[in-house]
């Protein structure tokens, strides 16, 4: 596993803005990334989990969080450049952003593949993080030091029968992590990372691997030592680097 011991106020003050994070990995980040300091900007399809996370929050004294529900699979260009409005208008600018929402698609072989389901996958996993990255940027410039967090996994950087446009998306996303950590270098403060979280006591690790029993696995809150790290200052002067949550050494 990564290690970081992180201080308690490793996000004070910070706007970090959390895809998917209603559930799963995405939800334990939000929570963690509040009780660290952080106003966490919380975006996902199900108002009714943000809502609960939101609860959690503000139950525990942490800095009130905001809510932004945007289903991604539909989110025009124009909802992208709306959501950059607000954030604009409420903060003047962002720190973090962590693309972490993401589908599993069909586990089937190339030759099998459903085009719709390739192509609903590719809006929530690739097209999503571009338009947000995009968007985000010059938000992200505005920060002292902007940190974007790629979500990647073991089969973005291996690919694997059957994994599909999922594995595709995983390897694009380390690509537009590379791309924009080049771009950023030496003109901003912004820099990329990507993140495996590792197999992970999830629901889509469990619609993955349905023969496997989840308490083999680790938790959400078991891996956050690196989306601490990386969302933190202690990552300030790392950039274009590929980490692992479940990894005891890493790229850097
Ligand atoms: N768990 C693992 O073992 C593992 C391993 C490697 C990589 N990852 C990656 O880690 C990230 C989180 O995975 P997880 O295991 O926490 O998955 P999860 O439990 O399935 O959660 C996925 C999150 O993405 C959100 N989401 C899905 N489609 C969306 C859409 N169209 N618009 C907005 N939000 C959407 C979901 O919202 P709802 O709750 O509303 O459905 C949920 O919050 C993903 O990028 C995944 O690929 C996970």
């Amino acid at each position: 596993m990564f290690e970081y011991s992180a201080p308690a106020n490793l996000l004070e003050g910070k706007i970090v803005l959390v895809t998917g994070a209603g559930s799963g990995i995405g939800r334990t980040a939000a929570l963690t990334y509040a009780k660290h300091g952080a106003t966490v900007v919380l975006l996902g399809r199900t108002t009714s989990k943000l809502e609960a996370v939101y609860d959690e929050i503000e139950s525990n004294g942490w800095p009130q969080a905001a809510i932004y529900p945007m289903n991604l699979t539909g989110a025009s260009e124009e909802d992208y450049a709306s959501l950059a409005a607000t954030l604009e208008k409420e903060f003047g600018r962002l720190d973090g952003l962590l693309h972490n929402a993401g589908l599993l698609g069909e586990l089937k072989a190339i030759a099998q593949y459903d085009y719709d389901k390739w192509q609903e996958l590719m809006q929530v996993n690739l097209n999503a993080p571009f338009l947000l990255t995009r968007e985000m940027i010059p938000l992200l410039r505005e920060s002292e030091a902007g940190s974007i967090i790629f979500t990647s996994s073991g089969v973005g950087h291996k690919g694997r029968a059957h994994w599909g446009a999922y594995s595709v998306s995983k390897f694009a996303n380390e690509g537009l992590m590379q791309i924009v950590a080049d771009e950023e270098d030496g003109i901003s403060n912004v820099r990329a990372n990507s993140l495996n979280p590792g197999g992970t006591r999830t629901a889509m690790r469990a619609s993955a691997f349905p023969g496997e029993d989840p308490a083999t696995r680790p938790t959400p809150e078991d891996i956050m030592p690196l989306y601490l790290y990386l969302m933190g200052s202690d990552s300030k002067d790392v950039s274009g680097q590929a980490f692992h949550a479940q990894k005891a050494n890493n790229a850097q």
